[in-house]
């Protein structure tokens, strides 16, 4: 097969698209529009044509005719582009546009030959610093932080997919209230034998003891505060401490991150900024942005109908806000992006909408976009083994994997144990993140293990088996005709289901910008969820290997072009694909 190279493809949504707007514009030449919002969508029934335009609806009173009636006119203008084979009025004045099945298979063999698969390098030129994942250090990690880490790696590449420079940062909070905490919980409970064996999980311990504490005793609190400031303005002993934690943070996220497939460029987490915060609070001053308050400073955000937002506090201790204002001046020095994209979940928002509110207000330019999403919640009984009352992510993914194993020894007896395990493994991951990247990122999941591993619905599993059997049809053409070359017959598109399917392949390009500029991988799952149905009934309705020669080498051809497809979507989506499961 020759290399994919990038080209520049134009799709039907936007020559149809162009060509409809200049009917109109020579229809109604006197008209007191420009037309400018005209377009054509993708229709979801085929009954109603392969794109549909509904403007003549809304352009009744500017146009005083009955939509009907403009709708007619439009239709008549002369001049088609090559793809339309033929544009119908419908109902009270519909638009329904069928493309020209020879034009289709001939743009399909092009999106076939482009790396882009016929998306838009619509991120060209562009940079976007994109934060997620972003954990609090010295604890584990545990369910709740794979959304952010998961939305955000597939927003991630959704984004270098479309051409933009992207600079992912994981933006650890090492730096917060949570380390005065700890290192009063590890002085006064830590229990050595503990740290050698299971560091975070005793770190974890002696913290939710201290917190307790904090809870009874307001002396404790008051000498956490102190610790916290105390590592703040660089104390050797409570930093000596501060390091030790974070080298064995690091090393548990390094395996997690390996296991999910998630890599960053850059790791500054807020302590990378400590020595700029308090001229971030001096500056802010400065402008006359921030105020003194009851000894605390705070910027006022009245304006905005916003709760004061405090850059330091009565303590002297600086706040989540200050921290998140001094990185935005130096992402924005050493990377002049043209967008920030920070992934966390919901109930952030506040801090977001004032960190925003006083970006705006210092002249910020970098559009500042805050992706939050909904909690996941898994039932109860969801855990064969269950420790304490949160879950860890690893036991999570543990659990998946097991699971999965199961499933593949049943089905596949034959295979070895070694690539048994490979593919418990991509399976079993899989469909743990693919179960919450399949639902709208802000609402709340609910995952459950029959849901997520199920062969035959809208799941990972699915579609890696999916993937498998499409890729076994050309093998076995390969079996039959050694020397067929399918991926030079042209594709043929005769059959309802393979134009179909054609349809369907050709619409990536767009499903994948739609997901990258909507935050929303969701978009990405139901595309090559259904294109997998598709696909499905493509293959139980028509002949291959005793179809005719040429319509065969079509038909396996377009096989290949689905794989290639679905490939690239679970790929973008961080799933793996099998030839074999
Ligand atoms: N560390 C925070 C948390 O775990 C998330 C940080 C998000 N990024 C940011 N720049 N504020 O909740």
């Amino acid at each position: 097969m020759t290399a994919a190279k990038a080209l520049s493809i134009e799709s039907p949504t936007a020559i149809l698209s162009t060509w409809i707007r200049e009917a109109f514009r020579g229809r109604f030449p006197d008209a007191e529009s420009d037309f400018a919002d005209i377009a054509v969508v993708e229709t979801a029934n085929p009954e109603f044509g392969d794109y549909q335009c509904n403007a003549a609806m809304g352009l009744a009173k500017v146009l005083r005719q009955a939509p009907r009636a403009i709708a007619e006119t439009v239709a008549a203008a002369g001049e088609h582009p090559d793809c339309l084979a033929r544009i119908e009025v419908a109902g009270p004045g519909f638009l329904n546009l069928y493309l020209d099945n020879d034009w289709l298979a001939r743009h399909l063999e092009g999106i076939a030959a482009d790396e882009r698969f016929g998306a838009p390098e619509a991120g060209a030129g562009k940079t976007v610093v994109m934060d997620y994942g972003s954990p609090n250090m010295t604890k584990p990690l545990h369910i709740g932080h794979l959304r952010s880490h998961n939305i955000g790696s597939v927003l991630d590449r959704l984004h270098r997919f479309l051409g933009y420079k992207v600079i992912a940062d994981n933006h650890l909070g090492d730096w917060g209230t949570q380390f005065g905490i700890t290192i009063m919980g590890y002085r006064h409970f830590g229990d050595e034998a503990a740290m050698q064996t299971a560091p975070l999980e005793e770190l974890e311990r002696v913290y939710v003891l201290s917190y307790e504490q904090t809870k009874e005793d307001p002396a404790w609190m008051e000498q956490c505060r102190a610790e916290l400031v105390k590592l703040q303005s660089g104390d050797p002993e409570n930093l000596a401490m501060w390091e030790m934690f974070m080298r064995l943070s690091l090393e548990e996220l390094d395996r997690v991150y390996a296991r999910l497939g998630v890599q960053y460029d850059i790791v500054h987490g807020e302590s990378y900024y400590r020595d700029k915060l308090a001229g971030t609070v001096e500056m802010l001053e400065q402008k006359g942005l921030a105020v003194e308050s009851e000894g605390a400073t705070v910027v006022f955000l009245e304006e905005e109908k916003l709760p004061v937002c405090i850059v330091r506090k009565s303590d002297g201790g600086f706040n989540y806000a200050t921290s998140d204002l001094a990185t935005v001046a130096a992402r924005v020095e050493e990377f002049d992006p043209d967008r920030i994209i920070y992934v966390t979940d919901e109930r952030q928002q506040l801090h977001f909408k004032q960190f925003f509110a006083v970006c705006r207000r210092l002249g910020y330019t970098v559009e500042l976009d805050h992706i939050w999403f909904g909690l996941m919640r898994l039932p109860e009984a969801t855990f064969s083994t269950r420790e304490g009352n949160v879950i860890k992510l690893e036991a999570l993914l543990h659990e998946a994997e097991s699971r999965a194993l199961d499933i593949i020894e049943a089905s596949s007896p034959d295979m070895p144990e070694e690539e048994r395990r490979a593919v418990a493994a991509a399976v079993g991951v899989g469909a743990v993140k693919y179960a919450d990247l399949s639902q709208n990122p802000q609402s709340l999941v609910t995952f459950t293990w029959d849901k997520a591993l199920a062969l035959d619905g809208n799941s990972g599993p699915y579609l890696q088996y999916a993937y498998a059997r499409i890729a076994s049809v050309r093998d076995k053409y390969a079996d039959r005709f050694p020397e067929g070359t399918p991926e030079t017959e042209p594709l043929r598109l005769d059959e309802t289901i393979e134009r179909a399917l054609a349809l369907q392949s050709i619409r990536f390009g767009e499903v994948v910008t739609r997901a990258a500029h909507q935050y929303k991988p969701n978009v990405l799952t139901d595309y090559l969820y259904e294109l997998a149905q598709t696909y499905s009934s493509f293959y139980q309705n028509v002949p291959f290997l005793k179809a005719p020669e040429g319509v065969r080498e079509s038909r396996v051809r377009l096989c290949g072009i689905v794989a290639a497809i679905l490939k690239q979507g679970l790929d973008l989506l961080g799933l793996k694909t099998l030839e074999r499961i």
